[in-house]
């Protein structure tokens, strides 16, 4: 703004200026218009979600190409620097599978034909044959047979219920079912107590309803011949490239050397379906399985075995490296170019891919389409706004990892946040996690979005329910894209949808119908999160002060040594460290935020011309910069590459979300073996969060020693 002439008029433009420069967010008018009805359309965004899901659309295919050219059409048409940014990564596809059942020695073997089936009138009836066969990516090929013991869901507890039972199923192949824990879990774990194989399917207990004969298209359950894939991959990004990007002729690991690094399963595994599920367990003789690890309705009565049914399972899959295409779309900051908020969501599905992904994806460009929108307009970000669409998400975090290892540099220097939205919409019930500095943002940014459910009260409203504070979720699980930010760099980042689980997850089933019939019917849900999402990225974008607040990881942090405390308390673990280290950050984050009031204050009208903008730079780098102190470069004992001290996924399940994931390793480490050795292991993983804790305090002051 130059103004040369001094007027009345210039005095009255100049008031109202310096007004607007001193609220809390300058381009607020802009923020309201954001989500206000006159730019959110449900018709443009349940357009966008039947474009993106006409066809299956896994990584690596002509389809997802496709979509990705779809995804940077519209970026480009709403005024978004626009690119494909590719990555040359591993990639599996199935080539056969067989599997048969042999009930008992008398009787003929039963072989599966393993097909979905579609319905009378299934609009996607004509491209179901381009779905791939039911599979799991990264399995293990092979050709194995043996008696079948059912493990319920797989957990390392299961096994300990089945060996209290006498039960060995070293040389069988167990039948787990899906629901718990994540399916490479289930299936390293079934590798690690002795079986030759593994299949895992759903339950009409936990998908179908339980066995009230309805399903889709119906009803939202998972029909019986309905088969959750999904990939076995225990690891993060390319397993061909750990630490580095997936370039078109890098250096790559052998097969052997992927093999050693840990994370590929070692025995074969299939889906199957509940129908098919449901046949095996009937040729299961042996002691009755306890009652939670039963069936429902007509159900039979589950035994664990093993046999009399003998399984011949074969699975064949091929291994390639394939193009794939994250999507990224820029609009530069007018004031701090180089300082970047982030939105990401993944555009690969297993199939159509209506829940899981792009209900993510039309939310995405729904948000690409109003920011072109308040462009058109005048507003420009103070700081750069990146939105990304990654690819491969489905096979292991593939494309969002890739860039984050390639970028890692820049982000660790740049990023202020990264925000994730998978699967936008699975049913109704709003939910965030973040890293903790954000949470009283979500809380804010919520209050100002309706709820999509009930338009008398607020998403806040509605997240709280009859609580006075609502529950944030931690980002520890390797469940997202969000996993390389946080987990790898140490980037506050957040992550939020409406709904968690949904029965037709990962099937043939999960198409526009569905989410037309039962996920969203109206879009109203969509439509909130492109607000909310959009809102949260234009707050952090345009705040003078990046708005995080550094004590509510403080008391995050408490409530986890509390816990310690109780789990551990005749162990002889000394915390006092780690207790002091909590309360140097509990005090910096005070004074921190009151060193942000202090710059505030003294910026009063006229000194406005004054304005120490290094002040506010100097202050806001320190915001961005201690989460990366909660890294630490080592990274978590025999898993180097997840360096986040504070956050990271469990051993046993990478769903699991841990808080100090390391010191809980350690833990149940020690209580296994009872060792001095492996206590005093425990005590060293809590001096080593102690230390990180202390150097993020240290950031957040400023200090040198
Ligand atoms: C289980 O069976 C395997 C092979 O049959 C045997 O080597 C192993 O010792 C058995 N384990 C137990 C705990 O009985
Ligand atoms: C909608 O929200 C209002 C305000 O919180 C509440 O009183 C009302 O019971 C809600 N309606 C439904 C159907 O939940
Ligand atoms: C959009 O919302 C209106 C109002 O609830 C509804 O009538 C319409 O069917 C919705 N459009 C779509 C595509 O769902």
């Amino acid at each position: 703004m130059i103004i040369k002439t001094a007027t009345a008029a210039f005095l009255a433009i100049l008031t109202s200026f310096t007004f607007l420069l001193f609220s809390p967010t300058p381009k607020s008018s802009y923020h309201s218009l954001f989500i206000s009805d006159s730019l959110s359309s449900n018709t443009s965004i349940s357009r966008h979600l039947h474009t993106l899901t006409r066809r299956p659309h896994v990584a690596g295919t002509p389809a997802n190409a496709a979509a990705a050219a779809y995804v940077l059409s519209i970026f480009t048409s709403s005024n978004l620097l626009s690119r494909i940014t590719p990555y040359h990564v591993a990639l599996t596809y199935p080539i056969s599978r067989s599997l048969s059942l042999t009930p008992s020695p008398s009787s003929p073997p039963i072989t599966f034909d393993l097909q979905q089936e579609t319905y009378p009138g299934d609009p996607y009836a004509d491209v179901a044959a381009e779905v791939l066969p039911t599979f799991h990516a990264f399995a293990k090929s092979g050709d194995v047979t043996g008696h079948v013991v059912y493990v319920n869901y797989g957990r390392v507890e299961d096994y300990e219920t089945l060996k209290k039972m006498g039960v060995n199923v070293s040389g069988t192949i167990v039948l787990a079912r899906y629901g718990e824990i994540y399916r490479g879990s289930i299936v390293q774990i079934a590798y690690e107590q002795g079986a030759v194989g593994t299949l895992v399917y759903t339950d009409r207990k936990d998908y179908g309803g339980g066995g009230g004969g309805r399903w889709f298209p119906e009803e939202k359950w998972l029909p019986p011949s309905g088969v959750q894939v999904g990939t076995v991959y225990n690891g993060i990004g390319d397993p061909t490239t750990p630490g580095w990007a997936s370039s078109e002729e890098c250096e790559r690991l052998s097969d052997e050397e992927v093999e050693k690094g840990g994370d590929l399963t070692l025995i074969p595994s299939l889906p199957i379906s509940g129908a098919d599920g449901e046949t095996i367990l009937r040729a299961i003789g042996g002691q009755v399985a306890n009652d939670d690890w039963q069936g429902s309705g007509d159900a039979p009565t589950y035994r664990v075995g093993p046999g009399p049914g003998v399984v011949h399972l074969s699975y064949a899959g091929k291994q390639v490296i394939e193009q794939i295409e994250n999507v990224i779309g820029v609009i530069e900051g007018e004031e701090e170019p180089d300082r970047f908020v982030i939105l990401g969501n993944h555009r690969d599905a297993w199939t159509f891919g209506a829940v899981d992904p792009n209900s993510g994806t039309a939310a995405l460009l729904e948000i690409a389409q109003r920011l072109g929108k308040l462009q058109e307009k005048g507003w420009k970000p103070r700081r750069t706004i990146i939105l990304c669409n990654w690819d491969a998400e489905e096979y292991g975090l593939i494309g969002s990892t890739e860039w984050v290892e390639e970028n890692r540099d820049m982000l660790a220097s740049r990023a202020i946040a990264y925000l994730n939205v998978d699967s936008a919409v699975y049913a109704p019930g709003f939910w965030a996690s973040a890293t903790p500095q954000l949470d009283e943002l979500l809380k804010q940014a919520t209050q100002q979005v309706k709820d999509p459910d009930n338009s008398s009260q607020t998403l806040y409203q509605a997240w709280i329910g009859s609580s006075s504070s609502p529950t944030i979720g931690r980002l520890g699980s390797g469940e997202s894209d969000f996993a390389a930010f946080v987990q790898y760099i140490g980037i506050p980042s957040a992550d939020m949808a409406f709904g968690k689980g949904y029965p037709v997850y990962h099937s043939m089933y999960d198409d526009f119908v569905w989410m037309e019939k039962f996920g969203d019917p109206f879009f109203h849900r969509h439509v909130a999160v492109a607000s909310l999402w959009g809102l949260i990225a234009l707050w952090l974008a345009d705040a003078e002060f990046v708005p995080f607040d550094y004590t509510s990881y403080a008391l995050e942090l408490q409530k986890y040594m509390k816990d310690l405390e109780v789990e551990i308390s005749d162990k002889n673990i000394n915390l006092t460290p780690l207790f002091k280290s909590i309360e140097e950050l509990k005090k910096a984050a005070t004074i921190i935020n009151n060193q942000r009031r202090e710059i505030e204050q003294n910026e009063g009208w006229p000194s406005i011309w004054k304005k120490d903008h290094f002040k506010v730079r100097e202050l806001n780098d320190r915001l961005m910069m201690a989460e990366r102190a909660f890294t630490d470069q080592d990274g978590l004992f025999g898993r180097s590459w997840y360096k986040h001290l504070i956050y990271g996924p469990s051993r046993n399940d990478d769903y699991g979300s841990k808080s100090l994931p390391g010191v809980d390793e350690a833990i149940e480490k020690a209580k296994r073996l009872n060792t001095a050795e492996s206590w005093k292991f425990v005590q060293h993983e809590v001096w080593r969060v102690a230390r990180v804790v202390r150097r993020a305090a240290k950031v957040i002051n400023g200090d040198l020693t």
